[in-house]
């Protein structure tokens, strides 16, 4: 079966991958893109490619009404990404969405339109599967050495944090973990942050730095043992066989999933 795509944030560090991959599979077919920096442009010529015959859009409600889709892809903005979702989901189109800062009230609201519709969509803090593979490891190793802290690393253009994988481990952490307050009662930061986020009783800690991709390590200290837990995404590319899945598995559903995990046989 093929299957229709339209990508939001086309001009973007990921949304030009996923244009890439999808023109790498014969049963993915690009329809549109959205991007108002390259509204008008051809796609292809515009992200460097061969020309694609089809011009950017210069916004997801403009796409929506030109081109005809199956999925929408959104990589875009926190500012921007429900909005784009909710455009989609009431015009039938099943949202595939790697954009971070959808709050629990945003994704709430979502699935109730979504259910409404009886559409699918995807939510997926990381498409990476091996960092799923470490937020579900993460979430294990929890009930047997309830002391963590996140430490997550990304490049620093980014604009949100801690990152959407950080919440998501921490949430998965506290499936398995009562909540309890780590470190000496008395601690006091002598330098405001210097502890990180507060989430639950545990720490969670963001570096920015250029150079850095997406990276995250989960500490685990016990009596005289530490165990961690650690995933680096070295380019781009590693999201891909995620979203390439995601955009294959929202075809067979009717609700909103969040997180990859749950559309993984593990
Ligand atoms: N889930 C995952 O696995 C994963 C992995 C990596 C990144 N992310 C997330 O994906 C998002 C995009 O990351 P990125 O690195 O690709 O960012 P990026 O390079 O800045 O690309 C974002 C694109 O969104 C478009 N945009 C910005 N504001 C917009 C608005 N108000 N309306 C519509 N489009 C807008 C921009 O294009 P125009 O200005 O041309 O419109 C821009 O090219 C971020 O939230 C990031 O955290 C998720």
């Amino acid at each position: 079966m093929s299957i229709r795509v339209i990508v939001a944030g086309a001009s973007g560090r990921m949304g030009q991958e996923v244009v890439k991959m999808i023109g790498q599979h014969d049963h993915l077919i690009l329809t549109g893109g959205v991007s108002r920096s390259q509204k008008g442009r051809d796609i292809g010529e515009a992200l460097g490619l061969a020309p694609l015959g089809i011009d950017f859009a210069g916004s997801v409600q403009e796409a929506l009404a030109k081109f005809d889709a199956d999925v929408l892809v959104d990589f875009t903005t926190p500012q921007t990404v429900k909005e784009n979702m909710e455009l989609a989901i009431q015009a039938g189109v099943r949202p595939v969405v790697g954009t971070s800062g959808l709050s629990e009230q945003d994704l709430k609201e979502l699935e109730e339109l979504c259910r409404e519709r009886g559409i699918g969509a995807i939510v997926a803090p990381n498409f990476a599967i091996g960092a799923v593979l470490m937020m579900v490891f993460a979430a294990q190793a929890a009930k047997y050495l309830p002391h963590v802290e996140i430490i997550e690393s990304h490049h620093d253009r980014k604009l949100d944090a801690p990152s959407g994988t950080a919440i998501k481990t921490a949430e998965l952490i506290t499936k398995n973990r009562p909540e309890m307050k780590q470190g000496h009662p008395e601690e006091e930061e002598v330098l405001d942050g210097a502890r990180g986020a507060y989430y639950q009783g545990f720490r969670i800690h963001s570096v920015r730095l250029p150079g850095l991709v997406a990276h995250q390590e989960v500490l685990f200290g016990g009596s005289g043992q530490l165990l961690t837990i650690r995933h680096d995404s070295l380019n781009r590319e590693s999201f891909m066989p995620g979203v390439k899945l995601a955009i294959e598995k929202v075809m067979e559903l009717d609700h909103l999933v969040y997180g990859l995990e749950k559309i993984l046989d593990l």
